[in-house]
């Protein structure tokens, strides 16, 4: 991975000869993939971020001045949101088993809900009967579900949502005023969004005073580069959705997208330096001054997690034709601390500076506090 000039500058302008692992981020990178959202055709829309994505009030702030509000599936992330300013009709919740408390506490801040369950509407409608919400839908039926590293999200191996029978049993379906969608995530395949949205839309016409289509995020952002996430597709197509539903409900349906890791992926590295060299065979090992507990995405998906890497040597970013087949691991005992197993790359010295990239979501804040490591400083430049 080529690191642009800003990147470089700051991390070798940090110029501690030890120090401990740290994420930096590009505001502009955050802010020009907030804009792919902003700027697709259909008016009438909302752009939520998934706040599980990357919970930094600084992100956070720099999401809101592009009109970007938040999704978040927790009572900490709602507070967290909360603080910073975002009102209740900015934010969404969309969670599942809820307790009548946190039901409570949503109504008084008059949070947008979307409930996972019959009975979740049950007690929301028990204890707000007046107060229309939106469901969470499980379709799949029609649709192959996608499965990804993260699992099913649709379909019969999902645990979330109302199933296609227990939508038509909704009694009082004038008391739903959204349906919310969420097909799987990294996903590229515009196709497979569209069918997916089409189901839902045929769900729409039960519902005589649908105000909104929540169709969630799963947008994808490659692992190796070669894929890519086609938004003016994305856009086009969405759109042209959007507009049907409008025209067939006779009024204007808002749509609602909640992107995660696309917002801040690309804008996101992790920084930290070689403090370890094995031989091992044909293979070396090479210990960082960090743990994967700090960066988890690599401990979390082991399967599928591929971060470009860069590696600094002397202020220089090393450019090398040598490949020499390398796993790099946590400064732990942990076993599975790995952040990258077998992979090619330059031969490595003590004291290299290791820059992992695609970084900026569901990184930083994954953190685990297990095995001890401080959560890693976070820089916006
Ligand atoms: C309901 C919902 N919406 C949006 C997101 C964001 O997904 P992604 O990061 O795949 O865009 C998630 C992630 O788990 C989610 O559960």
């Amino acid at each position: 991975m080529n690191l642009n000039n800003k990147i470089l500058k700051y991390i070798n302008g940090k110029n501690e000869k030890e120090f401990d692992p740290y994420y930096i981020y590009d505001i502009q990178t955050i802010k020009d993939h907030c804009r792919l959202f902003q700027n697709i055709s259909y008016k009438n829309k909302s752009i939520h971020l998934a706040s599980m994505a990357n919970i930094h009030p600084r992100f956070l702030k720099i999401v809101k001045n592009e009109k970007v509000n938040v999704f978040v599936n927790s009572m900490a992330h709602l507070k967290a949101v909360m603080k910073l300013g975002f009102s209740g009709q900015e934010i969404i919740f969309t969670s599942s088993a809820l307790s009548e408390k946190i039901m409570k506490y949503l109504e008084r801040f008059d949070v947008q809900l979307n409930v996972d369950s019959p009975n979740q509407l049950k007690q929301w409608q028990k204890l707000f009967p007046e107060k229309a919400t939106g469901i969470r839908c499980n379709i799949g039926d029609k649709v192959k579900p996608y499965s990804s590293h993260a699992g099913f999200f649709i379909g019969k191996e999902s645990r979330l949502g109302f199933t296609r029978e227990e939508i038509r049993q909704i009694t009082d379906k004038s008391k739903i005023k959204g349906l919310h969608l969420y097909v799987g995530t990294d996903i590229f395949d515009i196709n497979y969004f569209v069918n997916c949205y089409k189901e839902l839309i045929e769900i729409a016409g039960d519902f005589p005073e649908l105000e909104y289509l929540n169709l969630g995020g799963g947008f994808g952002v490659s692992e190796n580069g070669e894929a890519h996430f086609d938004i003016s597709e994305f856009d086009s197509s969405v759109s042209e959705l959007m507009h049907q539903v409008s025209i067939q409900k006779n009024k204007s349906i808002k749509l609602i997208l909640e992107p995660g890791r696309i917002i801040g992926c690309k804008a996101g590295y992790f920084v930290c330096y070689v403090t370890d060299v094995k031989d091992r065979d044909d293979k070396k090992l090479v210990g960082l001054n960090a743990s994967a507990v700090q960066f988890s995405r690599p401990l979390l998906y082991p399967e599928i997690a591929r971060h470009p890497i860069s590696i600094i040597r002397d202020g220089v970013q090393l450019v090398s034709d040598t490949a020499i087949t390398t796993t790099i691991y946590g400064c732990s005992t942990y076993s599975r601390d790995i952040f990258a197993n077998s992979i090619e790359l330059p031969e490595l010295k003590i004291g290299d500076t290791i820059v992992f990239g695609n970084a900026g979501s569901y990184s930083a804040s994954s953190h685990l506090q297990f095995l001890g490591f401080p959560k890693p400083k976070e820089y916006f430049i």
